[in-house]
């Protein structure tokens, strides 16, 4: 009998053609994500589990299920899943890193040249119909090029988005928990310096840490504080990685300048008092969103399925811990 696998909502489907070729597959062709509960039911049976950062796997989610072997998030990030529980249950947990890299960097720098260019503003004022005539300071933004450009974290997105700074001419500043090596900063013109400097110089401060507890509010008032008041911030991350109260607080006071943001703590919730502000560019967590990306990253997931479900390691797994624990007979 071919295993069961629980696709829990609407992917490109490619992954579905590749996941049927070995499994069982309930696809719930659905773009809304189901209720915990809901979910905890549709498990049953279930050897693997594709899943979206809108589905919180809980260890609940986790027990529905005593055959679960695998769960794989479309997604670089998984902070929607209790890694720690997924790996003492001895359930394996993959993602999909590598293939959006380049695209996510890409729209980083959309939002920062957006942001600092006024060009969703610009958008707004044009369709209003108040474009009266040419005019000397219509819509003046900030420079870009030979700005100084603060980046935190310097994993694989870190460094795709640093690598697009050298067209534009820019010092780069970055900060992460572990120092890049000497022939990737000399490679990509880095400066490694303390966060506060970083804070502290940047005319463009872009966000590329996963979330974690370490990183939770890594830019809160305190931060934005030090910021320059013509500084513009731009977040890919995650949205908790910022402190969205006080960001909206920092940017309603003139203490940073603007913001491009694609990610929000509550999504699809955002801060009323962004939505309110001009120089604040604001997108639906779509940063990996080119139909090429988003397609690979589906079948991705796919194939971590089909290996974990054949017995193999499976290409992407973020908790090798759990194939110990498997191999121990848990
Ligand atoms: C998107 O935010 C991802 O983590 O892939």
């Amino acid at each position: 009998m071919s295993p069961k696998v629980l696709v829990s909502k609407h992917v490109w489907p490619a992954a579905i053609d590749l996941l049927r070729a070995h499994a069982e597959v309930d696809y719930r062709d659905e773009s809304e994500s189901m209720p915990t509960s809901e979910l905890c039911e549709r498990l049953a049976g279930a050897r693997a589990l594709v899943c979206q950062l809108t589905d919180p796997i809980t260890p609940e989610v986790m027990d529905a299920e005593p055959e679960l072997a695998v769960i794989a998030n479309v997604a670089v990030g998984y902070d929607n899943i209790d890694v720690a529980a997924a790996s003492e249950r001895g359930i394996l947990v993959t993602n999909t890193p590598g293939v959006l890299t380049d695209t996510t960097a890409d729209f980083a720098w959309a939002l920062l040249m957006a942001t600092a260019r006024r060009v969703a503003e610009a958008d707004r004022f044009l369709r209003a119909g108040r474009w009266g005539q040419w005019e000397i300071d219509l819509l003046c933004g900030q420079d870009v090029h030979h700005q100084t450009l603060g980046i935190l974290g310097m994993g694989r997105i870190g460094q795709a988005f640093a690598a697009r700074a050298r067209g534009f001419s820019m010092r780069i500043l970055y900060n992460d928990a572990v120092r890049a090596d000497e022939a990737l900063e000399a490679e990509l013109g880095l400066e490694f310096a303390p966060l506060e400097t970083v804070l502290e110089q940047a005319d463009f401060l872009s966000l590329h840490v996963p979330y974690l507890p370490e990183t939770h509010h890594l830019i809160g008032a305190a931060e934005l504080d030090r910021m320059k008041p013509t500084a513009m911030l731009v977040n890919t991350a995650r949205g908790s990685v910022v402190d969205e109260a006080a960001l909206a607080a920092a940017l309603a006071s003139g203490s940073i300048a603007g913001a491009g943001l694609d990610v929000f703590e509550e999504e699809p919730q955002v801060d009323p008092g962004l939505l309110e502000l001009e120089r604040v560019v604001l997108a639906p967590h779509i940063a990996s969103a080119s139909v090429a990306t988003r397609t690979r990253m589906c079948t991705m997931a796919a194939e971590n399925v089909i290996a974990a479900l054949a017995s193999d390691p499976p290409p992407n797994l973020v908790n090798p811990e759990a194939l110990e624990r498997r191999a121990s007979g848990l």
